[in-house]
């Protein structure tokens, strides 16, 4: 993505230390953070310096290499698995984080000699986070074709650049179809407790020129109302066999809310996001944080700090409010999930 004009990734591996930008600074301030600790990146992915799925696992491959530079090279198998358990609990609901590590880890499992297993892991972890950049590009592309001059979209949380590699999968069709001339605006959920949208996907639509404004989470409804949302796109954090999608609290709300004022709502996601595993949106393992994110705006208590609070992380929407997955494989409507869950246990398994 360019901030303030310079091309960054936001996930990058360069002189063997994982560079992420910081998400907890921005949009005040642009710090790279160069890692070379596993402790450091299980640190980076728990208090969110890094976020979003496809982010995440991108950074939780790297991890791996990190943790495997710092091995004893006599005496690094059992190290390398203890490293993929805690990267894995690191945040438990973006699936993306569970398949990139496998990915990674899978591919040297007939590796017995420290240095080809640090090369392999290496060029795997390079070549997820090169094909997930791609993937979100794609996206992007068949994402462009379902949106029209006139178009609003609303938008949650940030499923930009930022939460991916590169490009983003909510925001891929926004950019593409801004370079191709269409004209559309956007309308971003702050998304409280954290602020993903107005800290991050309204700094980045900022950044590209796209035309934007922020609002208030419960403002939505009153949008839809007055006709004034044409579409929402939204990302994912994991999305089952049946459909049924996580994705970041307030996400059902709108998905709801769309559903009741026949506006389409669609989800854009990778591959990396599709649990081939988990049946349902039941099974799905929400994550609970922290209380002080909701009794605080930044550093700065907005209530007593000893008021009681409960703070899911995500919800779920049942796949029968959803109008179609915009995929790097295409966009797919709810009869047609089981072909794209073909392409992916064939992708899968080769
Ligand atoms: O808690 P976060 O900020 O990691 O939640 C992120 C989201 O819910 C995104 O919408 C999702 O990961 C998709 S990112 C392309």
């Amino acid at each position: 993505m360019k901030i303030y004009g310079k091309q960054i990734r936001t996930v990058d591996f360069k002189n063997n230390k994982l560079e992420l930008i910081d998400q907890n600074k921005l949009p005040f301030e642009v710090d790279i953070l160069k890692l070379d600790k596993l402790s450091d990146v299980v640190h980076a992915i728990k208090v969110m310096q890094v976020r979003g799925a496809p982010a995440i696992g991108a950074t939780g491959s790297f991890g791996l290499v990190i943790a495997l530079q710092e091995l004893d090279k006599n005496n690094w198998i059992q190290g390398l698995n203890n490293a993929y358990e805690s990267l894995l609990a690191s945040r438990p609901t973006a699936v993306d984080l569970k398949n990139c590590l496998d990915e990674a880890i899978s591919s040297i499992t007939e590796v017995t000699e420290y240095d080809k297993a640090l090369e392999i892991i290496t060029e795997t972890a390079i070549e997820i986070a090169n094909r997930s950049a791609d993937s979100c590009h794609k996206i992007g592309e068949y994402g462009a074709q379902l949106i029209n001059d006139g178009d609003s979209i609303l938008t949650h949380c940030n499923a930009g650049a930022l939460a991916t590699v590169d490009f983003g999968t909510a925001l891929a069709p926004m950019r593409i179809a801004f370079e191709q001339g269409t004209k559309f605006s956007v309308f971003v959920d702050e998304t409280r407790p954290r602020l993903q949208g107005s800290r991050l996907t309204a700094f980045e639509l900022h950044q590209e020129g796209i035309p934007y404004k922020l609002i208030v989470d419960n403002a939505a409804g009153h949008y839809m109302q007055q006709g004034k949302i044409s579409m929402v796109i939204t990302g994912a954090d994991r999305i089952a066999l049946n459909g049924d999608v996580a994705n970041k609290i307030g996400t059902y709300t709108k998905a709801v809310l769309a559903k009741e004022h026949g506006i389409p709502f669609y989800i854009a996601a990778p591959a990396t996001t599709f649990d081939l595993e988990t049946k349902s949106g039941k099974d799905i393992p929400i994550e609970e944080r922290d209380g002080d994110e909701i009794l605080k705006v930044g550093s700065v208590y907005v209530t007593l700090p000893e008021i009681e609070t409960a703070n899911p992380a995500f919800d779920v929407t049942p796949a029968k409010y959803i109008t179609g997955y915009i995929t790097e494989y295409g966009v797919f409507s709810i009869d047609r999930l089981s072909e794209l869950q073909e392409i992916l246990a064939k992708r899968k398994s080769n």
